[in-house]
């Protein structure tokens, strides 16, 4: 593992402005409003939803990246995740997914689901990392610019 220093924990209200950020750096995902982080905060089955933290070089803790998830019933799905594009490739994605599988485990889903864009190569090998598998396809799922969606799914247990 090469991200040493990261520390998972659940997502509060303050980390919003950041989550912001960080979503919108990268310009393929789907941008949500600000609205939405702010209901999602208050809905209690959003609340398992994790960011990464790092210290600065002032020492300070800093949001390096964030896994959004909403379990219901016996499926657990992905909504969003993303790390800081200085980050990335450094294990900070890795340590993100492995807690949200992990809570999903915990709170009895017996499975992971998610869309990812078909050309969104990184995103597809970090999911096959992980034994997501290719369950089926959404077409026209996305826009800006249109395009269609593997919905991937791994299967967990407690
Ligand atoms: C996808 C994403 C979250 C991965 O996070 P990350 O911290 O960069 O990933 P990690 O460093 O933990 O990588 C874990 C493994 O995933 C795979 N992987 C990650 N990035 C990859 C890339 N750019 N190309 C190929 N494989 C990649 C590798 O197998 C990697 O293991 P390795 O480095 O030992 O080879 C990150 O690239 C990101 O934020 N992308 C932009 C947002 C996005 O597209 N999110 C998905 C929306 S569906």
């Amino acid at each position: 593992m090469k991200a040493l220093d990261v520390r998972i924990r659940k997502v509060r209200k303050g980390d919003i402005d950041r989550i912001i950020d960080i979503e919108r750096s990268w310009h393929h995902l789907s941008h949500w409003s600000i609205d939405s982080y702010y209901r999602l905060l208050n809905d209690d089955s959003f609340t398992s939803s994790f960011v990464a933290e790092m210290e600065n070089e002032n020492g300070r803790p800093n949001i390096v990246g964030f896994v959004i998830f909403h379990i219901a019933a016996d499926v657990s799905e992905i909504y969003n995740i993303a790390v800081e594009s200085s980050h990335a490739r450094s294990g900070v994605g890795h340590h993100l997914m492995a807690a949200a599988i992990h809570e999903s485990s915990r709170r009895k889903a017996s499975k992971v689901v998610l869309e990812v864009r078909k050309s969104n190569n990184p995103a597809i090998n970090f999911y096959l990392k992980f034994n997501f598998r290719i369950a089926g396809e959404r077409k026209n799922y996305y826009s800006n610019p249109v395009e269609d969606a593997y919905v991937m799914e791994l299967e967990v247990s407690d």
